[in-house]
């Protein structure tokens, strides 16, 4: 979401700004008092007695409040209500990869001039550990509380975005964990439970009891967004606001929604936000289906829906779907939507109420939502101080162990794609001397940080790390990222000549893609492709090929070349991530990350962004989209990432036939369970359900034998591939992943627990999930494979 500047309305950073004076100016006059609800004078009223349930207090309150206040409380900047000691209160903050002022909710400044901020998200996902998606979202949620407490952040955060990375030119894919349906969905698990403060064992991937003082209080609340299939932001004439999604229940089945159903029924997210874009014609945020029966009846959503910033507005502005502005607020508001990024609904809705189109019991139902979530924050229980999260101040924002954990995340994301002859690592010994060229070469914070980032601690570009290591020779080589003019080249071949080796940092920023911004080219920018080809032919030394990046760049010039002996992926690695790369450069540790995304080649722009379909298209030419259905050439392959180790990976324990205790209904539409003896099938309960689906899991154990003198963590991923290609399933998938440490020298069992029903199944074409039987191929890559056998009992 983002400023969404209409001409009749003021600019939404600017109205936040002057919100934020007038917020301010209080502090400065008013005692502590009116900065949280239920202070000392008002203690007293039943909305503010903890021993009541969250329920009544809330009732106590809507029964106080005339309708006017209730309006004034559906929107993101919720009016203050004095009579009642209760403050204003920004719902809209950002928490991506550490806290943001993207939405007015974080105010930077005074004791907090900056946080922790980690990778951006897509390079973090590169990782494949869940552990370290967990505790960064911890160490989120802990800064997050402390500017809480010092009154300069709120408790809700519009993050993670789990929409799936469909196209590789989106300008925010660089937000989301990659392209995969089940690494969105772990990934959001295990972020989402950090925010939020519930515990997460990655193991048992459940979460569980929490434990301590902080015993069942919500740290922070996360949302789920953009709901749903969001993911072109400006493109051939098209926009988010007016695009119409045409997306089959197939896809939306198998891809777009099961991160957002884990997100909701394993995270336990406490929101939802709908989206600008409409989908099958309906705009997300006025679509009941989607919003009541989905989301909240279905999956089971305790918590709020909001609307993205002012995507209520664009349903009558924007595409006219509504027929007024109040029949837009109406609409959503009637559709499940509970709050109003934006001005709309404050301004219409009373004009709702008159015209019949809206009741007043819906608003209710809305405020319910929200209060309850306000008072489960804390929001109502007086000063922060003697709170469960009371002690955090400003010295747990940028503490030592957030700092190292922004440098931890930084180097085991960084993803090698190249490594010809054992080119990486460098040693201090032999490289003395090295060119450093590139116009991202000294990134400024801007870039290395990507979207939705607040100012950081501190930062170091690579350029300035790689000193650390050698005598740099630095040429910038294109006065930026657009490179149009290749004036400054000569300069960077004369210093690529001379030295021990050449490490050439290219890439993208937020000038190629961003918010409101997708790309229309694959290949570098500008004359960048020319830069590279020239140094490194120029190059007396080796080539080290650094890509900053957040979605994928086809590099396959560099990739061919053999002057080019390592390439490097390093997303926009945050705070910390200019050292990390000097590190890993100088064989500091061994790389672990893999691609969460496909790579395509340039041709793949002639793929209009506009079409939804996962699916190939045979009699279209329509290739297809990730590693899941995507049936042309690559540049790189989803799970790509090379290793300093010599590790060789086998099957040392699979199944070879998995007996299941299913049978399908009549029309296949549907898996039932059946009893283990009788032979009737049956629709089982949620408990029976899990049950049965239970005692289908398999164990499938990989052993790793690492050679080399030197050890570092590994990752594997353990894909499906059904050897009978039935029309339109996908020809693999992502089953399970996991990244362990090893030791030189020595042998690692990795162990995989693989659930059928969970893993293996597919959408039908009307979107229910099916298992297919028989014969499937379980593969760590294209040498290692065992063949597994589903049939009935
Ligand atoms: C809440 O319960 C505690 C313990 O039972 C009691 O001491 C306290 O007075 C109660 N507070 C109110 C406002 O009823
Ligand atoms: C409450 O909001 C009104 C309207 O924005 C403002 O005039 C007033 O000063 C605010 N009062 C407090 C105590 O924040
Ligand atoms: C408003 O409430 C009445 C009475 O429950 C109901 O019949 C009507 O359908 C409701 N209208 C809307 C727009 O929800
Ligand atoms: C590199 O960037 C840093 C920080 O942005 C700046 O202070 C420094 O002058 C730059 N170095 C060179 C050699 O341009
Ligand atoms: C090129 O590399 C060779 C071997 O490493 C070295 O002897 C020679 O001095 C280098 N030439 C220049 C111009 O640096
Ligand atoms: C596949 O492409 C053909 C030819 O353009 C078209 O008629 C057909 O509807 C497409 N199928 C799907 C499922 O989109
Ligand atoms: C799978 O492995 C775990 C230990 O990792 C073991 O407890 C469990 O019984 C195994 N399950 C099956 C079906 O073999
Ligand atoms: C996963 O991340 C955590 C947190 O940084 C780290 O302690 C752990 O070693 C990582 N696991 C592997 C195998 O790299």
């Amino acid at each position: 979401m983002d400023t969404f500047r209409r001409a009749m309305q003021a600019p939404w950073k600017l109205m936040a700004v002057a919100l934020f004076l007038t917020f301010f100016n209080q502090c400065a006059t008013f005692s502590d008092d009116v900065t949280y609800a239920c202070s000392s004078d008002f203690v007293h009223l039943p909305f503010c007695n903890r021993n009541s349930s969250v329920a009544d207090r809330v009732y106590d309150l809507l029964s106080r409040l005339s309708l006017e206040e209730k309006i004034e409380q559906l929107v993101s900047s919720a009016a203050n209500i004095s009579r009642l000691g209760i403050p204003s209160y920004y719902w809209w903050s950002e928490a991506l990869h550490g806290l943001s002022d993207d939405g007015p909710g974080v105010r930077f400044g005074g004791e907090i001039p900056g946080v922790t901020v980690f990778p951006q998200v897509i390079l973090s996902a590169a990782s494949f550990n869940r552990s370290l998606w967990n505790l960064i979202a911890q160490a989120v949620s802990t800064e997050a509380r402390a500017m809480y407490n010092l009154g300069q952040a709120g408790l809700t955060y519009w993050s993670p975005n789990i929409n799936i990375f469909r196209d590789p030119r989106w300008g925010r894919g660089q937000e989301t964990p990659g392209e995969d349906p089940f690494l969105s969905s772990e990934y959001a698990v295990a972020y989402v439970s950090g925010l939020q403060g519930q515990d997460y064992n990655e193991d048992s991937k459940h979460l569980i009891e929490s434990k301590g003082e902080t015993q069942n209080a919500l740290k922070v609340a996360a949302c789920c967004k953009h709901f749903t299939a969001y993911d072109l932001e400006a493109w051939g004439g098209y926009t988010r606001y007016t695009f119409n999604a045409l997306v089959t229940p197939q896809d939306l089945g198998d891809t777009y929604h099961p991160p957002f159903k884990s997100c909701v029924q394993d995270a336990q997210a406490k929101c939802v936000m709908c989206s600008y874009n409409r989908l099958n014609g309906l705009p997300t945020c006025a679509d009941g289906q989607l919003l009541s029966q989905l989301v909240r009846q279905q999956w089971g959503l305790e918590g709020y829906i909001t609307s993205d910033c002012d995507a209520v507005a664009v349903v009558y502005e924007y595409i006219g779907f509504a027929a007024s502005p109040e029949d837009a607020v109406a609409m959503c508001l009637n559709a499940g939507m509970d709050l109003n990024c934006g001005t709309y609904v404050s301004r219409h809705a009373a004009a709702a109420i008159q015209s019949g189109s809206l009741n007043v019991s819906t608003i209710e139902r809305a405020l319910f939502n929200l209060f309850s979530l306000r008072m489960q924050l804390g929001l109502f229980d007086g000063d922060p101080k003697f709170q469960p999260f009371g002690k955090l101040g400003s010295d747990s924002v940028c503490s030592d162990s957030h700092r190292k954990l922004a440098f931890e995340a930084a180097k085991q994301g960084l993803v090698l794609l190249k490594n010809d002859a054992k080119n990486l690592p460098f040693s201090t010994d032999d490289i003395k001397k090295i060119a450093v060229i590139g116009p991202n070469a000294n990134a400024s914070a801007d870039i290395l940080l990507g979207n939705y980032a607040g100012p950081p601690c501190d930062f170091v570009t690579p350029l300035e790390a790689l000193q650390e290591y050698a005598i740099v020779t630095y040429a910038r080589g294109c006065v930026d990222v657009e490179c149009v003019s290749d004036s400054l080249i000569d300069a960077a071949i004369e210093v690529a000549a001379v030295a021990d080796a050449v490490i050439i940092i290219v890439g993208l920023d937020k000038s190629q893609e961003r918010e409101d911004h997708d790309r229309t080219i694959l290949v570098l920018p500008g004359v960048q492709e020319k830069l590279v080809s020239e140094t490194s032919s120029a190059a007396n030394g080796s080539v080290v090929l650094v890509i900053l990046s957040g979605g994928p760049v086809d590099v396959t010039f560099a990739r061919d070349n053999s002057k080019i002996g390592s390439i490097i992926w390093a997303g926009y690695p945050g705070e910390a991530g200019g050292k990390a790369i000097a590190e890993l450069i100088f064989g500091g540790f061994s790389p672990g990350g893999k691609l969460p995304m496909t790579w395509y080649p340039e041709t793949f722009t002639q793929v209009p962004m506009t079409d939804m379909n996962m699916r190939p298209n045979i009699s279209s030419g329509y290739p297809g989209r990730t590693h899941r259905f995507y049936t042309g050439d690559t540049v790189f392959k989803f799970g790509h990432g090379l290793s300093y180790m010599d590790v060789s990976e086998t099957f040392a324990f699979a199944p070879s036939e998995i007996i299941l205790p299913i049978c399908m209904d009549l029309s296949g539409e549907k898996i039932l369970m059946m009893d283990p003896s009788p032979s009737q099938c049956h629709v089982p309960d949620e408990g029976m359900e899990n049950d049965v689906k239970n005692r289908v899991e398999f164990n499938v154990t990989v052993r790793l034998r690492i050679s080399g003198s030197m050890g570092g963590s590994y990752t594997v991923l353990l894909f499906s591939r059904p050897s009978i290609q039935y029309m339109n399933i996908p020809q693999q998938q992502l089953v399970g992943f996991k990244r362990v440490d090893m030791e030189p020298q020595s042998t690692v069992d990795v162990g995989f627990v693989v659930n059928p029903y969970k893993h293996m199944t597919v959408a039908t074409e009307y979107g229910n999930m099916v298992l297919h039987l028989g014969p499937y191929v379980l593969a760590i890559n294209d040498q290692v494979h065992h063949t597994v056998i589903l049939k009935f009992a």
